[in-house]
């Protein structure tokens, strides 16, 4: 039987006050409903629906995704109703399985286990008998046989049915043809005048057709985001997990509890990394690299070796084998960095490439250059490479020397092996292995007097 998802993200998110849609907050730098989709697709379902609320353009916008289709809920009317507008798009035939856009870390393997237990036709409900069920709706099983008979909402349950302690998680899987029989039989006669997805368990039991459990792994997995409490609860037991992955892995974490991964992290052999540093999008460290504390690298790859210092910042670069990089370094878009190269405190490299062996080591900016090997770049020298319109390239060939103070006016060529005076502005292409100069020659007038105080 083909697989349809549907995920019912119509809701308003009225505790997280805030401007933006619930499922678009985001766990681990991605969207909620991201984390929730990425569990749907590992099961490479037929078809994927999602059920978005009015004003839930935002949401439709930033999932251009062609594989979705999307269905907007006018009136929220409750998950049943919303389930029933959903299954136009869900092709005939079709089991379907319900998720909630605002359960981020739903597990592909109890998926795989809930539609399981529901195969044959079966209904499959996924239940939880973990913390605290207060708010969930319970799960009513007949005495005698423990078959589940029906779902009831906390607000219509009695002292009796509030008692159950296991709880249905809002995942369910059953046939698209029963649910639409089900779905129009449905009524809102209940104590939130809503039509209630939870309803066509009684409605199945009633057909005679089973309705199979399976139990939730752990309370993480089916907790929903309501406000920002859970919201930031979930990111820590996120971030947990993937802390005791690198750890597995032979990473060396200095702190698990100190490490945001946001995004994938790839790690060789022997990396250590120290405290507090962020990793956002696709970021590589190769073998035995170090990462020290406070650092935030983004979408780049830090070759063999090298060692990253405090309070550096690296986005979308290429660090090659054995370079040595901060404190407080920050490598830009575009930066290219062979091996062996040095970028010390407070110095800036934007798309630039930098040959083998170069150095930058002091408050320098290179921006827009091509930097062969072995060069050093001197303290406070910077690339001029905006005009204020256009941006300009500087190259910069091998074995050169710039002093330090140097402002090099783009676009500009400083030839192999070429010297450059301390505090020289460089704006014609030098020739090679000569010194260049530009600046006032210095004078000192013999016989000058120091100003006095006038009296008055
Ligand atoms: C629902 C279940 C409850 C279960 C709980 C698990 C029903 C009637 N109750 O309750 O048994 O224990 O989830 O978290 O289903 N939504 C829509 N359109 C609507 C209403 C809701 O898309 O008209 C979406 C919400 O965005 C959310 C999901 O459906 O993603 C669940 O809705 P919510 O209001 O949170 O349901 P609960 O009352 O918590
Ligand atoms: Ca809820």
């Amino acid at each position: 039987m083909d697989l349809a998802v549907v995920v019912l993200a119509a809701g308003q998110g009225k505790r997280m006050h805030s401007d933006t849609p619930k499922v678009l907050h985001r766990l681990a730098g991605r969207a909620l409903l991201s984390h929730v989709l990425a569990a749907a697709r590992a099961l490479a379902p037929k078809q994927i629906v999602v059920v978005y609320g009015h004003g839930g353009e935002q949401v439709r916008v930033a999932f251009p995704d062609a594989d979705l289709a999307w269905v907007e809920q006018r009136e929220r009317l409750g998950t049943g109703h919303a389930l029933q507008q959903a299954l136009s798009e869900v092709p005939k035939g079709a089991n379907v399985l319900v998720l909630n856009g605002d359960v981020p870390l739903i597990s592909v393997g109890t998926l795989r286990r809930l539609l399981e237990a529901g195969s044959g036709g079966r209904l499959a409900i996924l239940t939880a008998e973990l913390g605290d069920a207060k708010g969930y709706g319970r799960v009513v099983r007949d005495k005698k046989s423990r078959r589940v008979t029906r779902i009831v909402e906390e607000k219509d349950a009695t002292p009796d049915e509030r008692a159950i302690r296991e709880w249905y998680t809002g995942v369910l899987a059953a046939p698209r043809a029963q649910l639409e029989t089900w779905l129009s039989q449905i009524e809102n006669r209940n104590a939130q005048g809503e039509y209630y997805l939870t309803d066509v368990i009684a409605l199945a039991a009633k057909d005679g057709v089973e309705v199979a459990s399976a139990p939730a792994a752990d309370l993480d997995e089916v907790q929903g985001v309501n406000g920002r409490s859970e919201l930031a609860r979930l990111e820590r037991a996120l971030q947990r997990a993937n802390a005791a992955r690198l750890l597995e892995a032979g990473v060396a974490l200095a702190d698990p509890e100190r490490i945001d991964v946001r995004g994938a992290l790839a790690c060789g052999r022997d990396v250590a990394i120290d405290v507090n540093c962020v990793f956002e999008g696709d970021v590589k460290l190769g073998d035995g690299v170090s990462i020290g504390p406070n650092c935030i690298l983004r979408d780049c790859s830090i070759a063999a070796g090298s060692e990253v210092h405090a309070f550096t910042l690296i986005d979308s670069a290429e660090v090659g084998a054995r370079c040595r990089i901060g404190p407080y370094a920050r490598l830009r878009p575009g930066a290219r960095l062979d091996e062996e190269v040095h970028i010390g405190n407070f110095v800036e490299v934007k798309a630039s490439r930098i040959g083998a062996g170069s150095k930058a080591n002091h408050l320098a900016y290179v921006g827009d250059s091509d930097v062969g090997k072995r060069v050093n770049i001197g303290a406070g020298t910077i690339t001029c490479n905006y005009d204020g319109v256009n941006k300009h390239r500087t190259v910069i060939e091998d074995d050169c020397f710039i002093g330090s103070d140097a402002t090099l006016v783009a676009p500009v060529k400083i030839a192999k092996g070429s010297y450059i005076g301390a505090g020289s502005t460089i704006n014609k292409d030098t020739p090679p292995g000569q010194l260049t100069l530009a600046r006032a020659k210095q004078v000192s007038l013999e016989g000058w007097k120091p100003p006095k105080k006038e009296k008055r």
